[in-house]
């Protein structure tokens, strides 16, 4: 399978989505390109798209057993994923579960306090006015959804989050929040796209309550892919690991 053969649709901060040769379907590349600070802080790490492509491939999969719709058809190689094509909604759908990062630069709760219910937040996913946070009447005002599409995917959202959750504790983890992004696909049912990763997600060490995640590339920490790889290794089955078994 010649992987990049069709043309570049987007290249964004971390991935290239790329056309295939069916009409609905897209590779995504996970690049090891990692960016913070709405993209201000840049570098190039080495593997880091190689274990995000399979932890979100591991994360999709898991969501699919318990029956929500996502993007993934098949990892055909580490750093790429073959998924269908999405028409992307420009939401960030932030799920809180405890109080960590901007949440707490914004307003006046205390690090580490537990959401129950989860806070879920959203965000305009839009680089030229630096995501900012929206309510409903803004999200319908801009036309970005329709308020049976937000039902939707706030449902969605709520079931991802219980069930990553549960995975998550059984794997040694905890899960403080998680952004992910929604898109329609050719029938405009509301499908989970993107990636689930230490890019995108707070991921914690359930004992030694270790930062796993994005964070420490953003504090300027060292050991940010040893982290990612610790995640993979986590959260991967002894089949996966042993079918990729080069960097494990
Ligand atoms: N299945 C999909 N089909 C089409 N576009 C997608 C799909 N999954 C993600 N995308 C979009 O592709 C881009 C992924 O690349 P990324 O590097 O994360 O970009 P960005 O810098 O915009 O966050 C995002 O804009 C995302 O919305
Ligand atoms: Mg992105």
């Amino acid at each position: 399978m010649n992987l990049e053969k069709g043309n570049l649709l987007y290249r964004g901060k971390a991935k290239d989505i790329y056309q295939t040769d069916q009409q609905e379907q897209v590779i995504v590349k996970f690049r090891d390109d990692i960016t913070a600070g709405d993209g201000e802080k840049k570098e190039v790490m080495g593997l880091k798209g190689y274990y995000n492509s399979l932890i979100s491939a591991k994360l999709f999969t898991i969501l699919e057993n318990a029956g929500i719709k996502t993007q993934f058809i098949d990892l055909p190689e580490p750093g790429f994923m073959l998924s269908h094509k999405l028409e992307m909604i420009p939401l960030e759908v932030i799920t809180r579960n405890i109080a960590a990062g901007s949440l707490l630069k914004r307003f006046p709760f205390q690090e580490g306090q537990n959401f129950n219910p989860p806070i879920i937040q959203m965000d305009f996913k839009n680089d030229e006015y630096h995501d900012p946070m929206l309510n409903d009447d803004i999200i319908l005002a801009l036309g970005l959804a329709t308020s049976d599409e937000l039902e939707i995917i706030r449902k969605i959202t709520i079931k991802i989050n219980d069930v990553l959750k549960n995975f998550l504790e059984t794997r040694g983890l905890l899960f403080p929040d998680f952004k992910i992004e929604f898109g329609r696909d050719c029938d405009d049912n509301i499908v989970l796209g993107d990636e689930i990763s230490p890019d995108t997600c707070r991921f914690w060490d359930r004992e030694t309550k270790d930062i796993l995640d994005k964070d420490l590339f953003r504090k300027g920490e060292s050991g940010v892919i040893e982290a990612y790889q610790k995640v993979a290794n986590m959260i991967l089955d002894e089949e996966d690991k042993k079918k990729w078994s080069l960097n494990f």
